[in-house]
């Protein structure tokens, strides 16, 4: 691998909670493992009147409260604040760009990535400003974040706006889902295991599941919440991702657009759900008040940032079904919820029944294997298979077995890095294999628009869970309907 050269991150929203949790941490972290680049600098910008020191201070306290403890360290710390500036800037005004563009113009043969942490609405003014300010060079890159837009317009809008400052070969539209470990691993799994690339089609597998369940509400972001939902939050990219990995095509190679192209196909492909059909495919909810094992948890609309009664969803399950000769007949049971039982991240392959069985018949319905991707809270993948129980019984009694791969306990020695991490590294080093192409979007957009178009109408129901539970208990039918149950309960 070249080494990347020393790089600017000039980081738009500086002080807001996604920088402070997620960006300056990560960037810590690639520090202590010296995988920044020589004389790199982080240029922070945000409204707030404080200084440089003030700004370095301020981060401290927040890195301090975030970085494992094992891994923070005073000499680090240093070495990573001497790094920051923090330059005051209002992105719509140009009064702060001047700054800015003497700061950059110090290291003229710096590589700069621009990271707009900030809502997307913003990001056609910033780039406006920035080329008028000279400070995009040919080869400088910007890291979008989501949500990009409400819809497929408004998402298309922004990213023109984009367009007109940068080609897409410099865009680096944010999933943080595609950072993390098993999201990797289940392309090392599909595609470098003839056991699994053989079977991983309709002939052999009977559907799949998808769940990202949440314990945590909405954590005091109410107001952006209640205009996305939890359909825009999460489904729309995070969920749709995930599903675009596991049904996709093999890439021919590992290169960005390679693998981009395929996950296109499958986003393309999927099947529109229409009106008529959304009563048994589509299940909305809204968690009410609840009990975790800890405490009582207020409704969504009793949240203390709450502004009047919400018919926001916080809960959608889905039955999708895809298009094509790999997938016909195989459902993708998809759900994402918020203060659910407990956080759950997982895709579950349900593989076909043994087509004649020769033990005892009562027994036939144990199931086919199952493959379980993990992503939270544990990594790890999982291989049900049947084996027979253990003892000297006269007849071969079948159970369902676990074969157990669990990364944290297999690779002891080796340390996951944050979704955020490695992405970021992926920047600076100018791979795009883990970022979102701006027709992904777009098509993920177009069918979940095709959705929500529904929810304005009378038919439309929105079914209350409490907080805590496993979900409203309607979202149970989309998939009993085809005499199936959700894995494990969330
Ligand atoms: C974010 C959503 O993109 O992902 C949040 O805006 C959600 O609402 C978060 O809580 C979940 O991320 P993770 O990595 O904790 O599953």
């Amino acid at each position: 691998m070249n080494k990347p050269s020393a790089t600017d991150i000039i980081i738009f929203g500086a002080l807001g909670d996604l920088s402070q949790r997620k960006l300056l941490p990560s960037l810590y972290d690639l520090e202590k493992d010296q995988l920044l680049p020589e004389n790199s600098r982080i240029i922070c910008l945000a409204r707030r009147s404080i200084d440089s020191r003030e700004y370095r201070k301020l981060t401290s306290k927040h890195l301090e409260s975030h970085i494992e403890k094992d891994r923070f360290e005073q000499q680090t710390l240093a070495r990573f604040l001497a790094r920051i500036s923090y330059i005051q800037l209002d992105f719509l005004k140009r009064e702060g760009y001047p700054q800015l563009q003497r700061q950059l113009a110090e290291q003229p043969a710096q590589q700069r990535i621009f990271y707009y942490a900030t809502a997307a609405e913003f990001f056609g003014t910033i780039s406006k400003n920035l080329h008028r300010k000279q400070c995009l060079t040919a080869e400088c890159r910007v890291v979008l974040e989501k949500p990009l837009g409400f819809d497929r317009e408004s998402s298309s809008v922004i990213n023109e706006e984009v367009a007109q400052y940068f080609n897409e070969r410099q865009i680096y539209r944010i999933d943080h889902y595609l950072g993390k470990e098993t999201v990797q691993n289940l392309l090392a799994l599909r595609f470098a295991n003839p056991i699994f690339g053989s079977q991983w089609n309709q002939n052999h597998i009977s559907h799949i599941e998808i769940t990202i369940a949440e314990s945590i509400g909405i954590e005091g972001r109410w107001s952006y919440f209640d205009k996305a939902g939890q359909m825009r939050d999460m489904v729309q990219n995070h969920l749709l991702q995930l599903l675009a990995l596991v049904a996709m095509d093999p890439p021919d190679d590992l290169s960005a657009d390679t693998i981009r192209d395929q996950k296109v196909k499958i986003l393309r492909q999927l099947k529109p759900i229409s009106a008529a059909e959304q009563k048994k495919s589509v299940v909305c909810g809204q968690y009410d008040s609840g009990n975790n094992e800890v405490e009582l948890l207020p409704g969504y609309n009793s949240e203390p940032d709450a502004q009047g009664i919400s018919k926001t969803e916080t809960f959608v399950a889905i039955r999708a079904e895809i298009n094509n000769w790999r997938w016909a007949g195989v459902p993708f049971y998809l759900r994402a919820g918020k203060r659910m039982k407990r956080k759950q991240t997982q895709i579950v392959i349900h593989f076909k029944q043994q087509a004649y069985f020769i033990f005892d018949q009562d027994q036939q319905n144990l199931g086919g294997n199952k493959l379980i991707l993990s992503l939270q809270p544990n990594e790890g993948v999982a291989l049900q298979v049947q084996t027979k129980s253990p003892g000297i019984n006269n007849d071969i009694q079948i159970q369902a077995t676990e074969l157990d791969l669990n990364f944290s306990q297999e690779f002891k020695d080796t340390r996951t890095p944050h979704a955020y991490e490695r992405l970021l590294f992926e920047v600076i080093k100018g791979n795009q294999y883990l970022f979102v192409r701006r027709d992904e979007i777009e098509h993920a957009w177009a069918w979940c628009d095709n959705i929500m178009q529904h929810w304005s109408s009378s038919e439309h129901i929105l079914h209350k869970y409490p907080a805590g539970s496993s979900g409203p208990t309607e979202s149970e039918m989309i998939i009993r309907n085809d005499n199936r149950q959700w894995s494990g309960d969330s």
